[in-house]
Order: structure tokens, then sequence, then C-alpha cells
């Protein structure tokens, strides 16, 4: 039985100080206004030249990295790579589009990536609220995309995805979102009515899979397209906000793995609550699969199983409903453990520790 009760408000607002909950609730609002943001941003970069599409950037800024990718894996004519680390893959060059992400502007791993860029003659285009990247990209004459400041970067996802995807459609390298973008306004505004705190367990679905996850290790379960991407979300999120190991993995590869791996030791097993994200999208052969996973081959595996469907038609909408509960859920999970589900204590520690080794 958990300690807290989720619809006791004052004990939720005693733990979100930072008021977590607030941010996700202003979600819908965050992506408009990242869409007014690119109206007058026209066509800023040469498209003609764009062979590659790097984005680079490291936790809560790229998610949105990793949505485009998945996003965009049938719509794009270029390959996307999303690139975490301090240098770029070796093919890129002049016909490589590099956008480097990063919400404070000072995560040393991209200001390392954004300094490769530059010096291999790509074309760079920054997103950030500010920092170091905004002064670099500026001074070497690079477009920047100023985001608003004053989030924690995982809570900006709506500002760090929705420029790259409006980017690339001016650019003519992805179909035009605009009605994608309006259904998955309405959608998470219709959402955020029951996963909002003021909604209570018994119709919200957030709340709901917090209990469950509670003292549990979440194992998300994604597949490659739409999904993929969102599991991974849900995993960072469990880590982040509710301060909880948690894993991710997607079909069809973890049919050839990880499934062998719910044998032993049973009293661990017993602690994992697998989560199935699904959406109308996956490939048909896909979707089998999760059936029969889920259905026989783990029908007697000793953890839990709970399937997410996603909401809404598009592809967009579609990603966006999934990520909605997870950022919820997680959220709900780390108050349920006591927990604020903003500071993230261990991370600034090692970026602190860093700086003081050259
Ligand atoms: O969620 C977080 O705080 C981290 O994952 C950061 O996003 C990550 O450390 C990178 O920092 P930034 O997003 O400012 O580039």
């Amino acid at each position: 039985m958990e300690p807290f009760d989720l619809d006791d408000d004052t004990l939720l607002a005693a733990h979100d100080p930072s008021e977590m909950f607030g941010a996700l609730y202003g979600l819908p609002e965050q992506l408009e206004e990242a869409v007014r943001l690119m109206k007058h941003t026209g066509a800023i970069f040469d498209a003609s030249l764009v062979q590659t599409i790097v984005i680079t950037g490291l936790g809560g800024s790229a998610v949105g990295g990793d949505m485009l990718r998945t996003y965009a894996g049938d719509k794009c004519p270029v390959p996307i790579l999303v690139n975490r680390s301090y240098t770029l893959p070796s093919y890129v060059g002049k016909d490589t589009l590099v956008i480097a992400v990063s919400y404070s502007g000072n995560t040393e791993e991209t200001l390392s990536a954004y300094a490769d860029a530059k010096a291999r003659g790509a074309q760079i285009v920054a997103i950030t609220a500010g920092g170091h990247l905004k002064k670099q990209a500026w001074r070497d004459g690079h477009p920047v995309i100023t985001v608003p400041g004053g989030l924690q970067p995982r809570a900006a996802a709506g500002y760090l995805f929705i420029p790259q995807l409006i980017l690339l459609q001016q650019a003519g390298l992805l179909p035009n979102a605009t009605a994608e973008i309006e259904e998955t306004l309405r959608l998470l505004r219709e959402m955020r009515k029951l996963l909002a705190p003021q909604a209570q367990t018994e119709q919200n679905l957030a709340k709901q899979i917090a209990r469950k996850l509670y003292g549990k290790i979440p194992l998300i379960h994604g597949a490659a397209g739409l999904t993929e991407a969102i599991a991974y979300r849900w995993k960072t999120q469990l880590n982040e906000n509710a301060q909880t190991p948690a894993f991710a993995h997607c079909y069809p590869e973890l049919n050839h793995n990880e499934i062998v791996g719910f044998d032993v030791p049973q009293e661990l097993i017993e602690k994992l609550e697998i989560i199935t994200l699904t959406c109308s999208r996956h490939h048909s052969r896909v979707q089998k699969r999760i059936e029969i996973t889920g259905g026989e081959v783990l029908a007697d595996a000793a953890c839990g199983q709970t399937e997410l469907k996603a909401l809404g038609e598009s592809d967009l909408a579609q990603m966006f409903s999934l990520l909605y509960v997870g950022d919820y859920a997680s959220s709900y999970l780390a108050v349920l453990y006591g927990l604020d589900p903003t500071p993230v204590e261990k991370i600034e520690l090692l970026k602190q520790r860093l700086t003081d080794v050259p």
C-alpha cells in the first residue's frame, strides 16, 4: 500500500514546490507557443545541399530529436541521426544539417559537437534557451532558435521538438504537419482534464499507472517507429521525475533477446512491471508479436503487464498522447515515493564536478 493519497491536493502541492504539474498542464500551450515562434522563421538553411541530418543533444534536449527521427522515418527523404556525444560521425560535412539542441545552452557534449560541426563546415541551426550555445552560434553567424527558458529541459519537450519539425517542414524535407499539430493540441487539452491532479484516481489513468508502478521496476516496451522514442522518454522520465530505476526496449528487437530473461531470479521478476505502449501505426507483424508476447510467451511470467494504447489519429497525436501519460505518471510516482519530481541533484552534481576538472 502506498503511503500517499494522490487525490489529496494539499499533499500533492507540498511535494511539488517547483510546479512540475503546472508545467505538464501547460504542454498544449507550450506546443502552440513553439509553433508561433517558428511562424516567421522561413528557410534558414539551404535544403538543396542537405544529404543527412544530425541532431545533437543530451538528455531532455535529445528527446525532441528522438521523436523527430521516429516521426520522420517514413516521411523524410534524408536520414536523420540523433547524436549524444562529444563528436559527430565521420560522414558529417558540408552536406549535413546539424541541429544542436541544448535547453540550458551549456551542456559540454553539445558544445563540443557544435564545434565539431563548425570545423567540418556543416550547416548548423542551434535550438536553445540561452547559454554558451546561443552566444557561440550567434558569434559564428549560425541561425539560433531561442525558446523560452525557466523550465527543466525535460519539461520543455514541446519547445524543443516543434521547432525541429517546422524547420524541416519549411525546408520541404517533411510534409506539412499543421493538421497533426492541431489534432495533438485538441487531444492533449482533452487528456489533461483526466490526467491533472484534480482528476481523481478512479478516472485518472496516470495516477492508476503510478500506483501500479509503486514498489516496482518499470520495463517500458515500445516498437520500432512511433513508440520507440516514447518508451525511452518514459524510462528517462521515471528516472528523473520519480528517481527510480526504469528500463526501455522495443519490438521487434526485444523478441530476439529480452523475452528469454523472465525466469530467474523469481523474486526480482516479481518486482518488474511491463508497460507496453501501442499505437495504430505498428507494422502488422509487430502488432501480432505484441499480442503473442504478452498473451502467450510471457503469460506465466511473474511480472505485471499493462498495455497502454495511444489516443488520436495522426502520428504526432499518438506520440504525444503516450508521452503525456508517461510524464504525468512518472511525476505522480515521485509523489507516491514522497519525492519532489523536479530536482535532478545528481545530474547537477556531476556537471559541477566536471567543470572543476579540466
Ligand atoms: O533532464 C535534464 O536535466 C538533463 O537530461 C538535461 O537535459 C541534460 O543534462 C542536458 O542539458 P541541456 O538540456 O541543458 O542541454
